[in-house]
């Protein structure tokens, strides 16, 4: 949630931050700004709304500097407002503050300084940081800022400037992700890498309570003791074309189409000869065989995800397997020790529910296995053993390739400990790998095949007022996400069921016309969906069916069919839900709503 940059050096500031600025919107869209520093002078500006609204402005009255910082927002504490936009300043306008996450105790500081006569401005929790770093400053604003943050509570990236101290920035890491980025006499801090990849590929992950203090010459680290301390330079191997649309419309659909590619990334760089090697995974065959309960915990379809991950660890591994949403984890008494081990997935590896999760079962002694996208995010940091999907960097704020991507980490994961632990025969691990090699070229096919329908069905239900999607077993997971991703930028208020639950209540709601979206690639309960299918159907519904080539029956019963390549059950999931992804695609599009930035939402969750 929100995004922040920094920039000091010899190029013009406000292009910079501008620049970083566009690449993090994905963080959070409805305001943005930005203060600069110019001959010992602080100007900022700041608007509600979308970047764009900020870039014009300051094309038309830009300000000069070589300094400065920038932020994009999603709003926490207090409405989207031009007052209520970042940078917050002090009362003289002489300390500028950008703030990622929560100041949980804002309200008690709010007091202390409306009693010392501090005079506030926004809603914001932002604003108590730049009273505070003004009461604390004498001389020297990396003291005022490191006397500040013995007050704060809660997660945190702040990056700061002060004309009177017109030549550094000072930048925390307190939960929230920070980086540094080092260039030519030049250096930058930013909520993520794409915002400086622009200017350089040198970067340092800045560890939590980290405070770095960045000048023209150079920038000192300091770590929660005030401590000198040295961080690791990584070198960044991805470039600016992987965080650009590359011709495509939107983020979402480049995402969308690259996931055969991703998918192939995802296993092929784990195999040698035909055998799974794990870097990052240190479980041995000893370690599996004494796990005897394994939770899967995520957030929206990082969960979905590990609803189709958890049903392939239980029947792989043979042990109780529970998948968990991660903001209910938290407050769910659990049962957790040395025995346990707890899958966190997550894409960005930032996301503040998932995070505390991941934390408390560590604190009661589980081992750690993550699965997200980014190198180096707090959850990697965190775990004990790290599986990297290859998705390459996610901007669209709806998911698609990470969770083609994280499905096949689940597949991979199961494979491996099935093998290690001897409850999956050698003959089934080899028929089932050579089935997961042919993913990329089934996806492609329904890529390639079903666009055109997913456009036509798009036109018929775009002006529906709700729509269902059902499925049984593993298709209630695709029913699950492809409902997110209808409900997150098409608006149209979606509900997934499991099939045989509708008749229980819901099918009360199903009329003449209404959408019902039913996937029906499990043979084992195929006999039992088509039943539920004519029960919707035989209640006036519109009904589109998502099922493998064999299934060719549904052709009679159902308005539309969609069908997919024949795989194994297990691997159904990531060819059905493909088609929900562009039907949410085209939906979205037809409706004009921003397809990558759709409202209230943000790519990273940082805040619980
Ligand atoms: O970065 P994470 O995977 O932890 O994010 C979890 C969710 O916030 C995310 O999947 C969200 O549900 C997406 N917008 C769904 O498209």
């Amino acid at each position: 949630m929100c995004g922040i940059v920094g920039y000091i050096g010899e190029k013009q500031a406000q292009d910079v931050i501008l620049d970083g600025l566009e690449k993090l919107e994905y963080r959070g869209y409805d305001s943005a700004g930005l203060a600069i520093i110019n001959k010992d002078k602080l100007q900022s500006k700041k608007l509600a709304g979308r970047l764009e609204n900020l870039q014009k402005t300051l094309s038309e009255t830009p300000i000069a500097g070589d300094m400065g910082i920038g932020h994009t927002r999603w709003a926490t504490h207090g409405a989207p407002s031009d007052i209520n936009s970042h940078p917050h300043l002090n009362t003289d306008h002489t300390i500028a503050v950008v703030h990622n996450g929560i100041i949980e105790n804002y309200r008690e500081i709010k007091k202390d300084l409306l009693d010392k006569g501090y005079i506030f401005k926004s809603d914001t929790d932002t604003e108590v940081i730049a009273h505070l770093i003004d009461f604390y400053y004498k001389d020297d604003l990396l003291e005022a800022v490191f006397e500040t943050e013995k007050r704060l509570r809660g997660a945190y990236a702040l990056a700061v400037i002060s004309s009177k101290n017109p030549d550094k920035i000072i930048a925390v890491r307190n939960e929230s992700p920070l980086i540094l980025g080092l260039g030519e006499n030049e250096f930058f801090v930013a909520s993520d890498i794409p915002a400086i990849l622009k200017y350089t590929n040198k970067v340092i992950y800045l560890e939590n309570k980290d405070t770095v203090e960045l000048s023209k010459k150079g920038f000192q680290i300091y770590d929660e003791n005030r401590k000198i301390v040295h961080r690791d330079i990584k070198e960044i191997l991805w470039d600016i074309e992987s965080a650009t649309k590359e011709g495509y419309e939107h983020f979402m659909l480049k995402e969308i189409h690259q996931q055969p590619k991703a998918i192939f990334d995802t296993y092929s760089r784990r195999l040698v000869n035909n055998e799974l090697v794990l870097e990052n995974i240190n479980i041995g065959a000893k370690d599996i065989k004494e796990i005897n309960k394994i939770y899967v915990v995520g957030c929206g379809t990082a969960y979905y995800a590990g609803l189709v991950g958890r049903y392939i660890l239980q029947s792989f591994l043979e042990v109780e397997c529970i998948a968990d949403i991660a903001s209910e984890f938290r407050y769910n008494d659990h049962y957790i020790d040395d025995k346990t081990l707890l899958v966190i997935v997550s894409q960005s590896g930032e996301t503040a529910d998932t995070i505390s999760a991941l934390k408390l079962a560590k604190e009661k002694g589980a081992r750690i296995l993550s699965i997200t996208n980014v190198v180096g995010s707090s959850v990697a940091r965190e775990s004990h053993d790290v599986f990297y999907t290859w998705a390459g960097p996610e901007i669209a704020v709806a998911s698609t390739k990470a969770y083609t991507t994280q499905l096949t980490a689940f597949y991979i994961l199961a494979l491996y400990f099935g093998r290690l632990k001897g409850t999956l025969l050698d003959e089934c691990y080899v028929e089932i790998l050579e089935e997961l090699k042919t993913l990329p070229d089934k996806v492609q096919a329904v890529l390639d095949k079903t666009n055109e329908i997913a456009l036509e069905i798009a036109e018929k239900i775009m002006d529906k007022k709700s729509l269902f999607y059902l499925g049984r077993g593993l298709d209630y997971c695709t029913a699950l996400e492809g409902a997110l991703k209808l409900k997150e930028i098409s608006y149209i208020h979606t509900e997934a069921f499991p099939a045989g639950e509708l008749k229980h209540g819901t099918i009360a709601l199903i009329e003449e016309g209404t959408p019902v979206i039913s996937i029906a690639t499990q043979q084992n309960v195929y006999e039992k969906m088509v039943s539920n299918i004519k029960e919707v159907k035989a209640r006036g519904a519109y009904v589109v069916a998502i099922t493998r080539k064999a299934n060719q029956d549904l052709e009679e019963i159902c308005d539309r069919v969609v069908f997919l390549e024949e795989s194994f059950n297990i691997f159904m999931p990531i060819l059905s839900v493909v088609f929900p992804q562009l039907l949410a695609y085209h939906t979205a599009l037809l409706k004009e709503n921003d397809v990558d930035k759709p409202r209230n939402l943000a790519k990273s969750v940082t805040v619980e």
